[in-house]
């Protein structure tokens, strides 16, 4: 489980770094371990046998100049080895190697070449590489005189090693630039897609871009997603269609019952007739306001500060003491008859079941919330979320004088959820029921 978690806080978060990560580290690893194989083996055995020659060749040149130290015997070897084996030798008699300390250079060039010597010419020595100049000087400490002896670097090393390595450099960049830039066109689609899938779930429209492109397995995915759009809009709209018309069907017999039983009389059940006409009524209002909420209603860019001002407003002239604490910008793309019903009616229940509203609206990071206050009886905590069920009303006996249907609850919720937002219910400190919002900016 740590290592799983401590797994999830390195990875990185999206989808094309992480490709970028699978294909990159492996071309890495073989990378270096080719690298390291290179160096280690091939570059360091090649330089130890060109030192070992180049130190061979030394040691003959000393063990001649010991032998016969006469200076036209010198130039003779000198010639030859400048002609032959690009040696530049010189001969100081009587001379002597001034020791210098030990770690001076002790660059890798001279630590092989040091140990070739070691071997070979078994005398004092000192090396001087310089990179710049691309030569090694020798000197090397005879019996009555000091043999200088300058090799050019190439005889010594080879660079080809460097070029191996930029070479790799170059070719790790080249593919990361070009895994980038095919790997993004490949996730393009997915991120389409998932934009999509969140404006649909937020009731907003499908996005334009949204195409059925790319690898085969996202070009499903995207089908898919149209397709399931295709019959959840299809599934809405009869389910819209048969309750509209069912509602509307029945209004007019019911419209003719009324009538009747108006002409009834005084009729010792009439009375309780038109009780029962009159809430099958409000029913099926009820349901055609139901059925409105999710009608055609176009998002777009609003102020929630509109709605909630016109709400307030008109809750006041009401007669309602509602107060409205709003901070804030409040843009939001939103469906303002939806939002304004769905507002309205936790307002309307609040005035309805207590005295005093407190409103609150606020922006909180990338949503803004509401919260709507009451001093109400509030509802019992295992009933919040059989308040939301349609025709669901807590404790129908004292609900009698206020006579709701129920859809108020569920109509709100359909609406904030058509908006990717979330509704829930809690206990208010002012006593009564605490409703809060977040609607997703
Ligand atoms: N602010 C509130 N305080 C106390 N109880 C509430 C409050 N809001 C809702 N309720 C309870 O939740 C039930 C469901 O509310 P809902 O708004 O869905 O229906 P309603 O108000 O009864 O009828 P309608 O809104 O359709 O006219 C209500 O019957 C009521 O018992
Ligand atoms: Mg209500």
């Amino acid at each position: 489980m740590k290592i799983r978690s401590l797994f999830r806080n390195i990875l990185p978060r999206t989808l094309l770094a992480r490709s970028l990560m699978i294909l990159i580290i492996p071309v890495l690893l073989t990378q270096m371990i080719t690298v390291y194989i290179f160096f280690d083996r091939h570059w360091g055995k090649m330089t130890d046998r060109l030192a070992y020659a180049v130190a061979g060749e030394m040691a003959i040149v000393a063990e001649q100049i010991e032998n016969d130290p006469s200076p036209e015997r010198i130039s003779r070897i000198s010639g030859h080895m400048a002609k032959h084996l690009d040696l530049l030798i010189s001969y100081q008699p009587g001379a002597v190697l001034d020791t210098i300390p030990e770690d001076v250079d002790r660059s890798i060039v001279s630590e092989i070449l040091g140990r070739a010597l070691d071997q070979q010419v078994r005398r004092p020595y000192r090396i001087n590489v310089d990179l710049s100049e691309k030569w090694v000087e020798i000197a090397i400490a005879l019996d009555d005189g000091v043999l200088f002896v300058s090799s050019p670097q190439r005889r010594l090393f080879s660079s080809s090693g460097y070029i191996f390595l930029l070479w790799m450099i170059f070719t790790s960049i080249i593919l990361l630039a070009v895994s980038i830039l095919f790997m993004r066109n490949q996730i393009r689609p997915i991120r389409r897609l998932a934009v999509a899938a969140e404006r649909i779930g937020k009731g907003r429209d499908m996005p334009a871009t949204l195409k059925v492109e790319g690898a085969r397995e996202v070009r499903q995915a995207a089908q898919a997603f149209l397709d399931m759009n295709d019959r959840i809009k299809r599934q809405i709209s009869q389910r819209t269609a048969m309750l509209a018309g069912v509602s509307h069907d029945l209004r007019t017999p019911l419209t003719r019952l009324k009538l009747q039983v108006a002409m009834l009389g005084n009729h010792p059940d009439a009375e309780g007739m038109m009780q029962d006409i009159q809430d099958m009524e409000k029913m099926l209002n009820g349901y055609l306001d139901f059925v409105r909420g999710e009608g055609g209603e176009q998002a777009v860019a609003g102020d929630l500060n509109d709605i909630l001002n016109r709400i307030v407003s008109g809750a006041r002239r009401a007669g309602g003491d509602v107060i409205l604490d709003s901070q804030g910008d409040l843009a939001l793309t939103l469906r303002p008859m939806a939002m304004e019903r769905a507002l309205s009616n936790l307002i309307t229940n609040a005035r309805k079941y207590a005295s005093h509203v407190w409103m609150s609206v606020r922006r909180v990071d990338d949503d803004v919330e509401i919260i709507i206050d009451d001093d109400g009886p509030g509802i019992p905590p295992d009933q919040y979320e059989d308040v939301f069920r349609p025709f669901y009303r807590v404790d129908t006996s004292r609900n009698t004088a206020t006579g709701g249907v129920g859809l108020g609850l569920p109509i709100a919720q359909d609406v904030i959820h058509s908006h990717g937002g979330q509704i829930t219910l809690d206990q208010s400190p002012r006593g009564g029921l605490r409703v809060i919002i977040l609607i997703p900016v």
